[in-house]
């Protein structure tokens, strides 16, 4: 490529980018928590790029890892072979997600809405196999994301993102979400009481479906839509109980809360919540290759393997043994070979501890602190987080926490205030209907330190007093 594309500020070029209304830095370079442009400039990668870099930039044996796999073997198909590096991952994998998925087994892909594609499918088989061959609606809830894809669409509740395809979506019910800044019950109980009312829109939502729900989506922790809103008190731990009593699998969506991030391997630890299916990507290879991943519980995938597939008098029935789904790409050795050598690497720096915000001089707790005092600023209405995840919530007016126009796109503004700063964030809008509301994703890798959590923190101020 030449040095004119590359340093291009052109709107049209041969990639179909993002967006056609502003240009992109061509990035050349990584290095920790920095990325440097084809120009020289360098920048502090506050965001993981979006929540995808949890170990740092240019780490040297990952990328050793994927070439030794590449020399020795590039591709196997997964109708013909397994590979060692997908079967040894694949157990490290079930390990890390803790004893809930002793027995299980793990689906890999190339990305979170290939996961969520799966799991959804995954979802669907399980109950054929079990005999229940009505249920096929999956529940999910407002102000979510799923992925892009149309079937992880249907289930995703980020308006903005979904509005123009609407017409080509098969929808099911999506239920409230629960947004303690903005508590629809107004309640004075940190919304332990409101947590519960919500759970018990999921009950009525699970009975309306007359014996037709198969799954219940969630993230965890709301990711870019709302901005690491966290749960309220019981809230998930009921939610986790509804499913259970009428037989409606738990999908934990940890696409972005996964693999650390929130200071535990996955964020339903905070909460005891034990899902039948778990999705993992972005930080699973913290994008050093293309890989999500479906973590089953055994109860699962012993349904499928068994292939009972629904009994003489409930069909359609499979009965195949066999998971009705496939890629061409699933579990790419290069990409595997990719998370193995990630996973090994937060193991080796302890960077889920790393991530804890909770615990002693850790970065999450250095970065839950930074972030906490942005609240005297006029425009932050809120902080809120765990672990290496933040969302930082602007308001025109703090007292009534009435927010931007959504013309004045302040979110953006504050971004490109801190691009030109050489820090990136991740800008979002719709946190309060899911058009208007402006707030920025905080997602740094857990490597960043104290003194460069402390210098992108004031380039945070400064940006957000500039777009005032
Ligand atoms: C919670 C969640 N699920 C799914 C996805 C989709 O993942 P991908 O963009 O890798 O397809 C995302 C992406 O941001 C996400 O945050």
């Amino acid at each position: 490529m030449t040095k004119s594309i590359l340093t291009s500020q052109d709107l049209r070029t041969p990639v179909l980018r993002r967006s056609f209304r502003r240009s992109y830095p061509a990035a050349v370079r990584g290095e920790g928590v920095y990325v440097w442009d084809a120009e020289g400039k360098r920048y502090l990668d506050f965001s993981g790029s979006a929540a995808v870099n949890f170990i740092g930039h240019g780490v040297r044996e990952i990328g050793n890892a994927m070439a030794a796999q590449a020399r020795q073997l590039e591709f196997a198909h997964t109708s013909q072979f397994t590979t060692p590096v997908a079967e040894e991952f694949a157990q490290e994998l079930l390990d890390f997600a803790g004893d809930n998925f002793r027995g299980g087994a793990v689906y890999f892909t190339c990305g979170g809405s290939e996961s969520v594609e799966t799991a959804l499918k995954l979802a669907r088989q399980y109950q054929v196999e079990i005999g229940q061959t009505k249920r096929h609606q999956i529940l999910s809830r407002n102000q979510s994301y799923h992925g892009a894809t149309l079937g992880a669409l249907a289930v995703s509740g980020n308006k903005k993102r979904r509005e123009v395809y609407l017409p080509m979506v098969r929808e099911f019910e999506h239920i409230g979400m629960p947004y303690c800044y903005r508590c629809a019950f107004d309640c004075t109980d940190s919304c332990y009481n409101c947590g519960q009312q919500y759970a018990a829109e999921l009950e009525r939502a699970i009975e309306a479906a007359d014996g037709e729900a198969a799954g219940f989506i969630f993230e965890p922790m709301s990711g870019a839509t709302l901005g690491a809103v966290t749960p309220p008190p019981g809230y998930l731990q009921a939610v986790a109980e509804i499913c259970r009593r009428h037989g409606v699998l738990l999908i934990a969506d940890e696409v972005m809360t996964g693999m650390g991030r929130t200071g535990r391997n996955f964020a339903v630890e905070h909460w005891q919540v034990a899902p039948d299916i778990l999705i993992a990507a972005k930080g699973i290879s913290s994008g050093y290759a293309p890989l999500g991943a479906v973590i089953a519980s055994k109860k699962v995938v012993d349904a499928i393997a068994d292939g009972a597939g629904g009994g003489q008098e409930c069909p359609p029935h499979t009965g195949s043994g066999a998971f009705l789904h496939g890629f061409t790409y699933n579990a790419h050795p290069i990409s595997v070979a990719a998370g193995r050598a990630v996973l090994g690497r937060i193991r080796s720096l302890n960077l889920v501890h790393a991530a804890d915000s909770d615990a002693e001089r850790t970065a999450g707790s250095a970065l839950k602190k930074a972030l906490e005092g942005l609240r005297d600023l006029d425009a932050v209405g809120g902080v809120r987080g765990l672990g290496m995840l933040w969302g930082v919530e602007f308001v025109a007016d703090k007292k009534t926490k009435t927010p931007f126009t959504p013309e004045k796109n302040f979110s953006g503004l504050v971004g490109q205030a801190c691009r030109q700063r050489g820090l990136l964030v991740y800008p979002m809008q719709g946190s309060v209907d899911g058009i208007a509301g402006d707030h920025l994703l905080i997602a740094p890798p857990a490597v960043i330190t104290a003194e460069q959590i402390g210098w992108a923190v004031e380039q945070l101020r400064a940006a957000v007093v500039e777009s005032t």
